[in-house]
């Protein structure tokens, strides 16, 4: 063959690779056998390696992820991605009609689509050619992830007409390929994900496309970005037509709505049958058809007001109460905790659910034996939410706290003023195991490899008695444990080892020192700048600082004024563990984020996020977390029962975001 009969052969591979797989990824409607499509992929990979200025950017030998990337280039969206309102029950749906027909009239149709639960995607193609997709990142500005994306077979690199548009989406991972990873990862010893929408966006946020082409990854696209009245389309439904028609994979369950009652049979439809579905899915988004009244109903700062997200309630299931656990924690209280029979609820089975105090246990009366309603708030962490008292045949006790500690016996004290009960013993192994948990925590000290289970075996073991102990262990004690392979000890050792060069603040939030938390070590480490200086402090020396207060400054002497303290700061140090404050800053360089460089407070009860969660995902984002509304404030998280601080946002003109809002923000 001639360079000219070679290029046409490459544009007839090409084609057929597009044909072939548009027919397997999107139809889902095989037109060759498997061995056919490797053999024309065979065939291309050889003319392209050989004459490489044959290789056009949409082949489908671009797919399989190339180069590592240095980081994510920022992306301005042409159109922002708005996120959508929220709707809970049918009085929310009621609502929305309402305001709808309030503002169009009666004469409109809605279109229902399942709410997929991937991450948002903005895909850009000129003249028919793929060029660009991004994240949604702030709505306004996302992170150029194409090299990734260009691994996803169900996005076309070339389009059925040479067209240039922007198209919305959801990238996804489904179900069967989430349970595939998890059991690899568990088999790596690597971390699972929590469910596949974090599976789907750690696979996309990944530098390396290999890991991303590796996944599975598929998506449905669901809109065209900014206006579709341009391309000829005069309703939504109209648009997933010509999606489909473009090559694109939109989802196929949508479907026409004409009134109220008709979107909530569509959504008690979906609420049934959403366990059999391939993909996750975490609500139904109801939109209004027509472009026009799209238009003269508009938007509102943050989302249409055309459209809304009808969100599923958390999954809830039924099980048996088998047993009460009692945990000793770090600071002596004790926590009790269901164990359950094992059921699966969102995804995972659950056989422990936190009871969190006495009190809790009494208003539900909750007692051994009984049949629970379990769920997972925020589809991730299980809670009791009731007991069926139906379903008491007999008479059951009511639970009682024990008297003394179940760890090491000694009596039990109730603190004036605290739900919990609390072992004082500062000898007690429960507290010191906790201890050195906390010490290992990613917040603290954050040394990989070193569960919960590993340190418990090496205090057991007589390996380890306080903190400082892990600094001593070999490779050689670590092999003995149960379940540490060879690979596993040398690893953990070397992550010891790093861990020495922590700045002091990880050390001392570390310790446990009561009130002392993370930002409050991070303040008294900026200040002293070395953990011998802090030890030396005077209770005036500390009050003097803003921020910190009698009580804690109170804690902080009395903790430093023993001689075991001592011993241990001394021990710490003579292993190399570095006690100063080498203040490293989250680099704000990077970040270009709605909360980047903002000051932020969060008020009231978060249900999906914990405050934990919440506090260092703002901070990754380099925002700041300040404890009182000021001038100062540019944002305030209220979450539920949130009070006199909301009131003092509202009077100040101070912008309120409720958790979802947040959430979309984070996404
Ligand atoms: S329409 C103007 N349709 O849900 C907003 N969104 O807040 C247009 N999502 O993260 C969004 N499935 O990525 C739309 N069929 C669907 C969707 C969908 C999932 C996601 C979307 C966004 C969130 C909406």
């Amino acid at each position: 063959m001639d360079k000219v009969q070679l290029e046409e052969r490459v544009k007839e591979l090409n084609q057929l690779l597009h044909d072939t797989g548009y027919a397997y990824y999107v139809l889902d409607q095989p037109l060759v056998p498997d061995a056919v499509y490797d053999q024309y992929l065979k065939e291309l990979i050889g003319i392209e390696t050989e004459f490489p200025d044959l290789i056009f950017a949409d082949s489908p030998t671009q797919r399989v992820g190339g180069m590592i990337l240095q980081g994510f280039q920022k992306v301005t969206h042409t159109f922002p991605m708005l996120s959508l309102s929220n709707a809970f029950g049918r009085e929310d749906l009621d609502d929305f009609d309402r305001r709808i027909r309030a503002s169009i009239g009666d004469d409109f149709s809605y279109v229902c689509e399942l709410k997929i639960d991937g991450l948002a995607i903005s895909l850009s193609y000129e003249n028919g050619l793929f060029v660009r997709g991004a994240t949604r990142g702030d709505g306004r500005v996302g992170e150029d992830i194409t090299e990734n994306l260009k691994t996803i077979r169900s996005i076309p690199l070339r389009l059925k007409k040479p067209i240039t548009l922007e198209v919305r989406g959801e990238a996804y991972m489904p179900k069967k390929s989430f349970l595939t990873l998890n059991e690899q990862r568990m088999a790596n010893e690597e971390e699972k994900f929590a469910n596949p929408r974090n599976a789907a966006a750690g696979s996309l946020r990944q530098l390396d496309p290999k890991i991303a082409a590796s996944r599975n990854l598929s998506i449905f696209v669901y809109a065209i970005g900014g206006d579709g009245e341009a391309y000829q389309l005069d309703s939504h439904g109209q648009a997933l037509d010509y999606l489909d028609d473009l090559g694109f994979q939109t989802n196929k369950e949508r479907q026409t709505c004409h009134s109220i009652d008709e979107v909530q049979a569509y959504i008690e439809k979906w609420t049934t049958e959403r366990p059999n579905l391939p993909y996750e899915i975490d609500g139904i988004v109801i939109k209004v058809n027509r472009y026009l009244h799209q238009q003269e109903l508009g938007f509102t700062a943050k989302s249409p007001r055309w459209a809304t997200a009808y969100k599923f309630p958390a999954e809830e299931v039924v099980t048996k109460l088998l047993n009460i656990e009692l945990t000793v924690g770090r600071t002596g209280v004790l926590t009790p905790t269901a164990i359950l029979e094992p059921v699966l609820v969102a995804g995972t089975t659950v056989g422990r659910a936190s009871l969190h105090n006495e009190d809790l246990i009494r208003e539900k009366d909750i007692r051994i034996g009984d049949t629970v309603i379990i769920r997972k708030a925020g589809d991730i962490i299980p809670e009791v939410v009731a007991v069926v008292i139906a379903e008491r045949k007999e008479e059951l006790p009511a639970f009682e706290m024990p008297t003394h500690c179940p760890v090491c016996e000694s009596e039990l004290i109730r603190i004036e003023g605290e739900v919990a009960l609390r072992c004082v013993n500062p000898q007690c192994p429960a507290q010191i195991t906790e201890g050195i948990i906390h010490f290992v925590s990613r917040n603290a000290m954050n040394i990989d490899g070193l569960g919960e289970k590993v340190v418990e075996q090496l205090f057991r073991e007589g390996l380890i008695k306080d903190v400082s102990d892990l600094f001593t262990l070999t490779k050689e004690q670590l092999i003995q444990l149960e379940r540490m392979g060879d690979k596993s000890a040398t690893n953990l050792v070397a992550a010891i080892e790093a861990s020495k060069l922590n700045s002091m603040e990880r050390v001392l939030f570390g310790l446990g020192i009561r009130h002392v938390g993370e930002k409050a070590a991070k303040i008294l480490s900026e200040e002293f700048g070395d953990m011998k200086q802090l030890a030396e402090a005077t209770p005036e020396q500390l009050i003097a600082i803003h921020e910190i207060g009698g009580k804690m400054a109170d804690s902080v002497v009395s903790y430093f004024d023993t001689d075991e303290v001592r011993e241990l700061i001394g021990k710490l140090e003579s292993l190399g563990v570095n006690l100063t404050y080498t203040g490293k800053k989250v680099d704000l360089s990077n970040l270009n984020h709605v909360l980047t460089g903002k000051t932020v407070v969060l008020t009231g009860k978060l249900e999906q996020l914990t405050r934990q969660e919440a506090k260092e995902k703002i901070e990754q984002l380099g925002g700041t977390i300040a404890g009182s509304v000021s001038k100062k404030t540019d944002i305030v998280i209220a979450g539920e029962d949130a009070g006199s601080k909301l009131e003092k946002a509202k009077t100040l003109g101070i912008p309120v975001w409720d958790e979802e809002r947040l959430i979309e923000e984070l996404k």
